[in-house]
């Protein structure tokens, strides 16, 4: 069976279309058979990232509406054995994705030997969001350190424990992680963004990872190259971090100071 792994947020604009390519890159340049799939209908971004936008013919749509088959859809990536591409429609139709569909989609991936289905939800709690984390075994939750940000995550996280296929049905919850991406510790200290503690104390969800704000972003993403792949960035290393403890090993901390070492002491004091 797949794991289904939803990348959320609520809020709009935090990093989960980044997230999404890095850590899908990252499970499969460590062997897993890996699908990104963009839910985030009108609004394709995720092929831009990845660094496709000009291999997609059909979409993920056009398999639900059996337009296409997943092997007319699914775009093959050419850096990264392993790993796949399923994009999004650009329909305006907000209700293109059903239930049933993605449900059948999922089942297939699964049928094909995928070991894990990423999923990039679009902003906000309406249908394209709640069509992405509704057959999650895991979230991946992608927040910002500023309140707006932690309060929307919130948010998903009472949809997750209550609106989720797992939680209708009465399984084991969705495994939670926290995912704090733009961290910029300068700011932190000066007291204009909240802290990775403040966050964690107001979520109380296991920390993932904290990806620093870093100009290796942007230029990834310009590129068309997911930010892993960049083994020098800040924020790529930091993403592989996040990649290496999803799938259970230990990694320290880093990128949380202006001066790199201390935190650790400081909150577990080890
Ligand atoms: N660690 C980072 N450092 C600097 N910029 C970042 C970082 N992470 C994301 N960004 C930038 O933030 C913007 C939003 O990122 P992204 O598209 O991944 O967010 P999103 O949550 O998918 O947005 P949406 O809700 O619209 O789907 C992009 O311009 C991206 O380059
Ligand atoms: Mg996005």
């Amino acid at each position: 069976m797949a794991r289904i792994i939803v990348v959320t947020s609520g809020k709009g604009g935090v990093g989960k279309t980044t997230s999404s390519a890095a850590i899908s890159t990252g499970l499969a340049q460590r062997g897993n058979k890996t699908v990104v799939i963009d839910f985030d209908v009108g609004l394709r971004n995720l092929d831009l990232i990845m660094g496709c936008e000009r291999r997609v013919v059909y979409d993920f749509v056009n398999v639900i509406n059996d337009e296409a088959n997943l092997n007319q859809a699914l775009i093959k990536d050419k850096r990264v054995e392993n790993l796949f591409i399923l994009p999004a429609s650009q329909t305006r139709d907000k209700d293109a994705l059903n239930r049933e569909g993605v449900e059948r989609v999922i089942t297939k991936l699964s049928e094909m030997g995928f070991d894990y289905i990423v999923c990039d939800s679009p902003a906000g709690i309406e249908t394209g969001a709640l069509m992405a984390l509704y057959f999650a075994d895991e979230a991946i939750v992608t927040t910002n350190p500023e309140v707006s940000s932690v309060r929307d995550s919130d948010r998903i996280l009472g949809i997750l424990a209550s609106k989720s296929r797992r939680a209708e049905l009465g399984l084991e919850p969705i495994k939670e992680h926290l995912l704090l991406t733009r961290y910029a510790p300068t700011r932190v200290n000066k007291g204009d963004m909240l802290s990775v503690e403040d966050v964690q104390e107001i979520l109380a969800i296991p920390l993932l990872g904290v990806i620093p704000e870093s100009s290796s972003v942007l230029r990834a993403s310009n590129a068309g190259e997911p930010v892993i792949l960049d083994g020098e960035s800040d924020a790529g290393q930091a993403y592989d971090d996040a990649v290496a403890r999803l799938l259970g090993e230990k990694r320290e901390f880093r990128f949380l100071t202006e001066e790199k070492k201390g935190f650790l002491s400081r909150l577990f004091g080890s």
